[in-house]
Formats: C-alpha cells, structure tokens, sequence
C-alpha cells in the first residue's frame, strides 16, 4: 500500500489503542483498584466491590426494586429509609458509618455521621465540589445553579438572588393561591356529579399539575402557556433520564441514533426552541420592560449589565437556569404535598388542628394572603410550608 495512505492509517490505530487503553485498563480496572485499596489502607473506608463497568449499578437497582415490591402495611411506621434507600442501609450493617461504593466506574462515599455531614455542608474550603453530573442530566437540568460551582455559580447567583427577595415571593403568592383555587374548584366539580359527593383522585397527579401550573406562572408570567409547553417536553425527557440512571453508559452510545435517542434529541430541540420562543419575545417588548416574574428579573439583570453594572447571563445560561428552575421546584414541591396529604390522611387529630387553624387566620371566604400565611403558626411548626432557596 501507499506510505501516503499508510501512515494516516498508522496513526490512527495508534491513537484507537491509546484511548482503548486509557479508557478500559486505566479509567475502568486500574483507577477503581487503586482508589479501592488507597481508602481500605489509608483511612480504613471499605464498601460493596467494584464491577467492572457497572460498578454497583445492578445491586443498587436490585434492592430498589425489591423495596418498591414491599406493601406498606404499617401507614404510620416512619422508617422509610429501607423503602428508599436499601443499599446504603445494607452497606452501613456490612461496612460502617462511611463507605466507598460504586456509580459505574465513578467512586462515591456515603456517610451517616451527622457531624461529619454538617462540616463538609458548611466547608469553605474548596475541598468538597459538586459531582459531576452525567450528561443526559446535563442536557436534562442544564448547567444551571444546582449543578454549577465557584465564580460561575456566584455570577448566576446574583443575577437570581433578587427575584427570591420577601417582597418578590409575597407578589406571587396571589398566582400560587389563584392557581390552586382552581384546582379545588375542579375537584368540587368532579365531586358534585357524583350522588353522594364523594370520588376517587389521583392526588399526586393533580399536585404535579398544580406545581407545574404555579412554575409557568412565576417563572414566565403571560407566557405561561408557553412556558407549560417546554414544561411538558422536559418532563419527558426526565423519565427517559430516570429509566437509564442505573444502566451502563458505553461512550458513545448516546451519539448513535437509537429509537429512544433520537426521541431524546427531538425533546431537547423543543425544550429549547420553545424556552428560546419565550425569551425571544420578552426581549422585542416594545416598553422595554422584561417583567416581574424570574424570567423578566434575570433579563433585566442582564440588560443593565450591559450598561456596565452587575454580573451577566448569556442567552444559553438563561435557558439552563429556566430549566433548572422547572426541575428543581417541579418533583420536590408535588411530593412534599401528595406526602403531607398523606400524613394528614394519617394522622387526622393534625388534620382537624390545622382546619381550624386555618379557618381562624383565615376565615371562611378569605383566600390566604402574605399576611395571613404568617399567623399559620401550627402548619408552620410543622413545617408544612417552608422552603426558601
Ligand atoms: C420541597 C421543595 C424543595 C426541596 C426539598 C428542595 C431541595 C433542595 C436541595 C436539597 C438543594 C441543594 C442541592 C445541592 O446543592 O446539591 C436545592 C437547591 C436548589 N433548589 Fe430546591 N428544593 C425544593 C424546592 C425548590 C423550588 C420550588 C425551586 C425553584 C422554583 C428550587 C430551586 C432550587 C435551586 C435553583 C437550587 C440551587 C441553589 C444554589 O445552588 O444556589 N427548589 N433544593
């Protein structure tokens, strides 16, 4: 053969290998082992085995199912550590208060020390970062705050701080309340029709929906609708993520173009074009106001930035901090209700206590306001509602 077309060829095996190399005997055999023996023999940390590729993937998503299959038979047992995290309460017997397990060939420490937690929570050190996210949370999440660290995290930190000032969230909760006396005004409707006034709901469900509804609006205002739009593609692509958390990432298979991938790729496209739409629209606003709500206010940081104050966003971190928002502020707010429904179903001396609670602070016709949420003095207790970020 030609030495011209030879050596290319050369080259490129050489470089195959390289990466072979570096990718199955360094990156997935050699490191794990070494990491392995460095915490057993350095600071007595042992844990479950590494697997080659998988890691502890397979055990963590047997005990997960098996934990799911378990009926609840006791409702007001409040160990729900085996229920949720099987592995780590199966390791701690096996292996102690900290240990070392597997994400794949990514290593992991778990601790149950409280103390030790709260250090490494309240470390200024630079020591302990943030993990680094697969990529299909990446494009699922974008690099927003959740998942950024140091100058970045702080730059968009600032942009973000003023829309969660006490003034800003007591504007919205008017929107949080609107939106769900509508949702108690559909389950009445659905009630009515029924002889007895009596029927069968799927709670979590409806709270998805509520909390969803209470995002678009606060966070996009009048274009809320749009907003439920991109909402509903990223919510798609959050189960495709979940389904393939625990299963083996080869390199390169998220490139090829699978079924579920190019359905994947499309959800993406969507999600950004629609957010991109919402955007684009506030930006060409003829009173050159952006709004009130979270997407107004970190425009608005962003245009006086541009008259040389402040930090600044790119039109690509916006997208990623509106998707972050949804996520962040979707599953978290609709479990907490469905479960503080739940404990309510279980416990009903606490559902009379707060009834009247709020039937005192509150009145029969009166909607709760900024005001009247602050005299909630026994839902509070309960921290029935109670997150700032
Ligand atoms: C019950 C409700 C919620 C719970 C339990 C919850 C839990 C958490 C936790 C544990 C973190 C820290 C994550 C980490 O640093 O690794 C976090 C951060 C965050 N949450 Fe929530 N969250 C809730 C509601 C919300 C809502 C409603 C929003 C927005 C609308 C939101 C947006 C965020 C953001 C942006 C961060 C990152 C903050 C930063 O790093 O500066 N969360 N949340």
């Amino acid at each position: 053969m030609d030495s011209i077309l030879l050596l290319p060829l050369v080259a490129l095996l050489v470089v195959a290998i390289s990466w072979l190399w570096d990718y199955t005997v360094v990156r997935l055999i050699w490191r794990p082992h070494c990491i392995a023996k460095e915490f057993r023999e350095k600071q007595g940390i042992r844990g479950p085995a590494y697997k080659f590729l998988g890691g502890n993937n397979g055990e963590i998503s047997r005990l997960k199912e098996e934990a799911d299959d378990q009926v609840l038979d006791n409702l007001r047992d409040h160990n729900y550590l085996p229920r949720i995290a099987p592995h780590f309460l199966k390791w701690r017997a096996q292996y102690g208060e900290a240990f070392l397990f597997w994400y794949g060939a990514k290593p992991r420490i778990c601790i149950f020390d409280y103390e030790l937690a709260r250090q490494i929570l309240s470390s200024k050190s630079g020591h302990f970062l943030k993990n680094d996210a697969p990529p299909t949370l990446v494009a699922l999440m974008g690099k927003g705050l959740v998942l950024l660290e140091g100058t970045d995290w702080v730059r968009h930190r600032r942009v973000i701080n003023p829309a969660f000032n006490m003034d800003k969230l007591k504007m919205m909760i008017s929107t949080m309340t609107g939106c769900a006396q509508s949702l108690a005004k559909e389950l009445e409707d659905v009630a009515a029709k029924n002889k007895d006034r009596v029927t069968e709901v799927d709670l979590n469900q409806k709270f998805r929906e509520l909390t969803a509804d209470i995002i678009a609006h606060t966070a996009f205002g009048s274009s809320y609708q749009l907003g439920k739009e991109a909402f509903q593609a990223q919510h798609e692509l959050t189960e495709i993520t979940m389904a393939t958390l625990f299963q083996v990432q080869l390199p390169g298979l998220n490139y090829l173009p699978t079924e579920r991938n190019r359905r994947k790729w499309r959800l993406q496209k969507n999600l950004r074009d629609t957010l991109m739409q919402i955007i684009r629209s506030r930006l060409s606003s003829k009173d050159g106001e952006y709004g009130n709500d979270l997407l107004g206010l970190m425009l608005g940081a962003c245009a006086s930035d541009e008259q040389g104050e402040a930090s600044s966003l790119s039109m690509d971190e916006i997208v990623d901090e509106c998707k972050t928002f949804f996520l962040a502020g979707h599953e978290t707010t609709s479990l907490l209700l469905t479960w503080t429904v739940f404990l309510l179903s279980v416990y009903p001396e606490w559902q009379e206590r707060l009834r009247n609670e709020v039937l005192r602070e509150c009145g029969t016709d009166q909607c709760p306001d900024a005001n009247s949420l602050g005299k909630l003095k026994e839902a509070r207790n309960k921290n029935l509602f109670l997150y700032t970020i």
